[in-house]
């Protein structure tokens, strides 16, 4: 495939062949990214999502690759969302992150600032949100070095879903999400948060996430009545990684105006 680069905004493209090649490069990305970070400001404070596409990238990061490119030490977890179950639940995002990565690699126990998920929802927001303001100090927004993540077909990113009041928040940093289905309940950054980045990275892959990537990057009407179509950061950068199948139904143009790079299976791993 040839690679396509276009410099156009603060967004860019990355078509990847396949899951495999998307989760190296999003690791590379994680490893420079934590690099400048810890270089400038001796820590990097990294938002992480839940859901199947970043599971590779979470063993990838804790496997022999990769995880001694990483100073862990300096590292902070945080998370985009959870489910309200306990740390233990299979539903757990955190167990996602500890069976895949935390278990591989010497994370100090004060570096996790998990959502906690066992308590009651609207407590365990509010417990979280103080969470972040004594870690970033200061009045305004956390400013968090990296999110990683992921979007639904329903254009749902974290757990912010299309028409939810959630959507609305400007003062909290993190809310409860009510969901019909019992014991479904998440708790979420807002968007204010998400959108104060310094660094977004999306991931998605497989041919299911197509049609809502094709609207995401296509007529700002319907973009906008997609969560993961209002993720913008105000002053930071964006990078969507997408395999081939997830980019199968971006014409040239959305691509090429989307500032998109299309990386074969030999580049991808600059
Ligand atoms: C979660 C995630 C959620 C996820 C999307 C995509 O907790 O499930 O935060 O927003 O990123 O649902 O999930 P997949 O990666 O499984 O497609």
């Amino acid at each position: 495939m040839e690679t396509l680069i276009v410099e156009k905004s603060n967004c860019k493209v990355e078509v990847l062949p396949d899951l495999e090649t998307l989760s190296h490069r999003a690791a590379s990305i994680f490893v420079s990214t934590s690099r400048n970070s810890i270089a400038t400001k001796k820590r990097f404070a990294v938002a992480i999502s839940g859901g199947s596409t970043p599971r590779r990238l979470y063993a990838l990061l804790g496997s022999e690759v990769y995880r001694g490119q990483v100073d862990w030490q300096r590292v902070h977890f945080f998370w985009a969302d959870e489910r309200c179950v306990p740390n233990d639940d299979e539903a757990s995002n955190f167990r996602t992150a500890f069976d895949t990565l935390f278990s591989k690699i010497a994370l100090p126990e004060k570096n996790i600032h998990r959502i906690k998920g066992e308590e009651v929802p609207d407590q365990a927001a509010g417990d979280y949100g103080e969470e972040m303001k004594r870690f970033f100090g200061g009045s305004g927004w956390p400013g968090f070095d990296l999110v990683i993540l992921g979007v639904g077909e329903d254009g749902h990113t974290a757990s912010l879903f299309p028409g939810s009041k959630s959507l609305e928040e400007t003062v909290r940093l993190a809310i409860p999400v009510y969901l019909e289905e019992p014991g479904k309940n998440r708790i979420t950054l807002t968007l204010p948060v998400l959108n104060h980045a310094d660094q977004i990275l999306f991931l998605a892959a497989g041919p299911s996430k197509a049609a809502v990537l094709s609207e995401i990057f296509g007529e700002k009407e319907k973009r906008k009545l997609l969560p993961a179509g209002l993720i913008n950061p105000l002053r930071g950068s964006m990078i969507w990684l997408m395999d081939r199948e997830a980019a199968g139904k971006l014409t040239q143009t959305q691509l090429i105006y989307c500032h998109c790079q299309i990386r074969d299976s030999e580049t991808s791993s600059e």
